[in-house]
Parts: structure tokens; C-alpha cells; sequence
């Protein structure tokens, strides 16, 4: 079976081919990143990001068939973005994705963008066992699940306020040092730094397990506020450190003490954070010792792309549980762009 995947919930545009069945492999990846329009603001601009996906998805859709080397009428299901994600960005992968399937007749189905980032482990690791942990975190997001199998998991903790990515996105931005955050902190990282300034680690006061980062960038400004480090100044990079040193921490503590009660088969971390080189190396550090399997995407799967919302399509596709593929009409597409399709626990 050949499906072709949409991804147009952010900053990047993005159409993958794959063949899954008897065999399971990509047939074509091209995306188009939106960094340089959103970079000189220091965040996504919704209004510009919408416009760029409007410009791009066309070509792209045919570069990437071309790239596949099939015509479009080989293509046997169309899976594509539901949310949740900017929604303007959403619409115009969702009609652009309808159209293209109406034109063909051929069914399309939509995926929740936070379940693909899980599934996105699984194109290079098909033999992930369940029951399992899944971390994701990225820019937006911050979710942490127990999945019992592929469609029955629950949601053990989510961010409260920003997401791990975003506050590196923020602080990076407060001091003018270039966006996105994440990969620029992840480059000035230094091991011997990382104790320098003390970053607490959240505890919910009402007890709840969820997470919240949003304490994490308050206690980085009052530290560049009240020692006076910007851009230039040589404690910049013992900063960085220690707020990196410590989300990674925090992100890895959740995990073991709930790998410890649910006794999982497979971990898995990813999300646009997962790039991450200090989470990768004390990742594979923690599930040695929890003698876990533990699975990070490789980097181009870690932040947004639409392989994995073609493999979690295919995946959708087998439960036969929708209630019509063939629904190209407007007034269905207020249920597929639900806010969110996550239960929480
Ligand atoms: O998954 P993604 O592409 O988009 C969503 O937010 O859904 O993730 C983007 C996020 C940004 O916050 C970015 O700073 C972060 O992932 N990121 C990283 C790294 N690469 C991207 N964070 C830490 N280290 C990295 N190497
Ligand atoms: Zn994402």
C-alpha cells in the first residue's frame, strides 16, 4: 500500500511517501523548513507561517512524487495533520490534503500530530514492544504516556504552562541569541559548567504529576538580571549549561520513577528536543540502568515531518474505525481540526 503523508501544523511544510505491508520503507521525505522567515522575530508568526505552507505545499507534492518516482493515481490513502497546531497552518494541509485525495477518490484519514511524534520511533525500530513509556517533547508540547498497545494509552503528565523546547526558545530569545533555542543551547553546552548556577527542580504543589517549565526561564532572567550576563559576558555558557543540565534531569527523573511503578518493555523519547545531544547520552545512560529498551528517532524524525504522519496513518488505516474516508465535504472539517484528540488520565 503507498500512502502519502501532510504535515502543516507549524513551521514546517513537509510531504513523505511510504510504502507499508509486505514492505515498509520511504519512498520520499521533502520538507521545507520555515526557520529563516520566523527567525528575526524570535518565534513562530502564525500569519506568516499559514502563507509559507500555502506557497510551498503544491511543489512540494509534486517534488515529492516525483522523487517517489509514481504517479499520483498509485497512491492508495492520504493521511494528514488534524492537530493539534496553528490553525491556520492546519487548514491549509487539511484542504490542500482533501483536494488532493477528492481529485484521486482515494480515502484520507487524519492523525493527531502528538501520537505520530510516538510513532515516529517506529520507522527505524519496528520491533518497539509494549506496554511502553513515550516522552514528547518539543516546542509545543510536553506530554509524557503509557501505552498498554498502539490505541490504548494514557497521559501520565503534561506541561502546565511552556514546553521544555519553548522556554529554551525564550530565553534564547531574551538574550538575543538566535532562534530556535533549543539547538543553539544544545551547541554551547559544557559538561563542566553545568553545576555553576543552581536551577530547582518543579515539584507540583498540589501533588500532581504534571510538569511546568515555565519556573525555569523566571530563575534563568533573575540570574542574567541580578549578575548581569548578556550576550557576551563569560558566564553565558555556565547559564546555558546548568538550565540545560537540569530540564534534561527533570525530563529523566519523570521517566524512571515512572518506569519504576509501570515496569515498561521500550521508552521513548522524541519530539523537536530529542535532537538533543546531553538527553541522548543520559538517556541511554538511565535506560541501561533500568535494563529497558530505550528509542530516540533519528534526528530528521525527532522535530515535525510527515513520514510520521504517513506510517501513523497506514497504522489508523488497519483499525478501520473511522467513520468515512471518503468525507471530502467543508462541514467535516471542524472534526478533524479538534483542539486536541488527547485523553488525559
Ligand atoms: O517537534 P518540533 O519540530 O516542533 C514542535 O514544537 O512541534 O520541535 C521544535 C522544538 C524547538 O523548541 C527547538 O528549540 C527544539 O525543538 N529543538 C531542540 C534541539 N533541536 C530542536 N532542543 C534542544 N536541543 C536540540 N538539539
Ligand atoms: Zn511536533
Amino acid at each position: 500500500m503507498i500512502i502519502i503523508g501532510f504535515e502543516s501544523s507549524c513551521d514546517e511544510t513537509a510531504v513523505s511517501i511510504i510504502r507499508r505491508g509486505e514492505e515498509n520503507r520511504v519512498l520520499s521525505e521533502v520538507i521545507k523548513s520555515q526557520i529563516p522567515l520566523h527567525e528575526k522575530y524570535g518565534g513562530i508568526v502564525p500569519e506568516i507561517a499559514s502563507r509559507s505552507h500555502y506557497e510551498a505545499i503544491d511543489i512540494l507534492t509534486s517534488n515529492s512524487l516525483k522523487e517517489a518516482g509514481i504517479k499520483p493515481n498509485e497512491i492508495d490513502l492520504v493521511s494528514i495533520t488534524q492537530g493539534p497546531g496553528l490553525i491556520g497552518s492546519l487548514l491549509v494541509g487539511l484542504i490542500f490534503a482533501k483536494s488532493f485525495a477528492y481529485s484521486l477518490k482515494k480515502p484520507i484519514i487524519g492523525v493527531d500530530h502528538i501520537l505520530a511524534h510516538v510513532e515516529s520511533a517506529f520507522i527505524t525500530n519496528q520491533e518497539i514492544q509494549y506496554p511502553l513509556i513515550a516522552l514528547i517533547v518539543s516546542g509545543g508540547h510536553t506530554t509524557l504516556f503509557y501505552f498498554k498497545s498502539k490505541f490504548e494509552y494514557e497521559i501520565l503528565s503534561k506541561t502546565r504552562d511552556d514546553a521544555a523546547g519553548e522556554v529554551m526558545d525564550k530565553v534564547c530569545k531574551y538574550l538575543d541569541l538566535g532562534y530556535p533555542g533549543g539547538p543553539i543551547i544544545d551547541k554551547r553546552y559544557k559538561e563542566e559548567l553545568s553545576k555553576e548556577f543552581k536551577f530547582t527542580i518543579p515539584r507540583m504543589s498540589d501533588g500532581s504529576n504534571d510538569f511546568s517549565f515555565s519556573g525555569y526561564k523566571t530563575a534563568f532572567i533573575r540570574y542574567a538580571r541580578e549578575k548581569k550576563i548578556s550576550k557576551n559576558s563569560k558566564d553565558i555558557d555556565a547559564l546555558l549549561s546548568s538550565f540545560l543540565s537540569s530540564i534534561v534531569d527533570y525530563l529523566l527523573i519523570k521517566i524512571k520513577d515512572f518506569s519504576k511503578e509501570l515496569k515498561p518493555k521500550s521508552i521513548i523519547i522524541s519530539g523537536g528536543v530529542s535532537r538533543n545531544t546531553l538527553l541522548r547520552k543520559r538517556f541511554e545512560t538511565l535506560c541501561n540502568e533500568l535494563n529497558v529498551n530505550g528509542y530516540m528517532p533519528e534526528a530528521r524524525y525527532c522535530t515535525d515531518n510527515a513520514t510520521m504522519i504517513a506510517w501513523y496513518g497506514y497504522e489508523k488505516f488497519l483499525q478501520n474505525k473511522e467513520k468515512d474516508l471518503f468525507d471530502y465535504s467543508l462541514n467535516s472539517y471542524s472534526r478533524f481540526l479538534k483542539k486536541s484528540h488527547l485523553k488525559h488520565k
